[in-house]
């Protein structure tokens, strides 16, 4: 098992494969090749011993907002879950993000997901529950954040600068 920065050359390989770790969830869209061309440095990739790629998170520190990192999309092989893969691949995000000088991260998720839910709960993620959320199967969310019927949970934690 490897943790390393995303290359390119790793982005057919995995948008071939995310919508498979999202339970069927059409999320292939936001792991274009941009992300890996762009924002591979603040990214992270988990592959096993025959260096196939099995997790990864990618995120970014904002340009317009110093204090905060974002974690745009985090997926796990689901054959290879409930082993700390995804946590280690967060916790390293998040030490890069505070190194940098941020001293929040957001993370969405969709609203009755446990999973994530679940999964950013015990990272110390909260959902964002002021102006402008609603309980949403149980969880503070917002409604049509990223446009009509697009509702999420906006879960911030916050950090330690490094
Ligand atoms: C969310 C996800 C990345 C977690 O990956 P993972 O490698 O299985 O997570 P970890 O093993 O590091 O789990 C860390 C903690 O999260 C919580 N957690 C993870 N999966 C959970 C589950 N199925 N049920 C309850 N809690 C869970 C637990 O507290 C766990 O700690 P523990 O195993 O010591 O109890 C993975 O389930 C996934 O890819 N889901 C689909 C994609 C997705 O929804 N991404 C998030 C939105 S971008």
């Amino acid at each position: 098992m490897t943790y390393r920065h995303p290359v390119e050359a790793d982005q057919p390989r995995l948008v071939g494969l995310v919508d498979e770790w999202f339970a069927g969830r059409h999320v292939r869209h936001l792991l274009g090749r941009a992300w890996f061309r762009h924002v591979a440095s603040t990214s992270w990739v988990a592959e096993d011993d025959a260096r196939s790629p099995i997790g990864f998170a990618i995120g970014y520190s904002s340009q317009d907002r110093p204090d905060e990192a974002v974690l745009h999309l985090i997926g796990v092989d689901p054959n290879h879950r409930r082993r700390g893969i995804g946590r280690a691949l967060l916790e390293s995000f998040l030490a890069d993000a505070a190194a940098a000088g941020a001293r929040s991260v957001t993370a969405l998720a969709w609203p009755g997901d446990p999973i994530p839910i679940a999964f950013f709960r015990a990272l110390g993620f909260r959902p964002n529950d002021g102006p402008g959320s609603r309980n949403l199967y149980g969880t503070p969310a917002v409604p049509d954040y990223d446009g009509p019927g697009e509702d999420r949970i906006v879960f911030v934690r916050k950090l330690t600068p490094g």
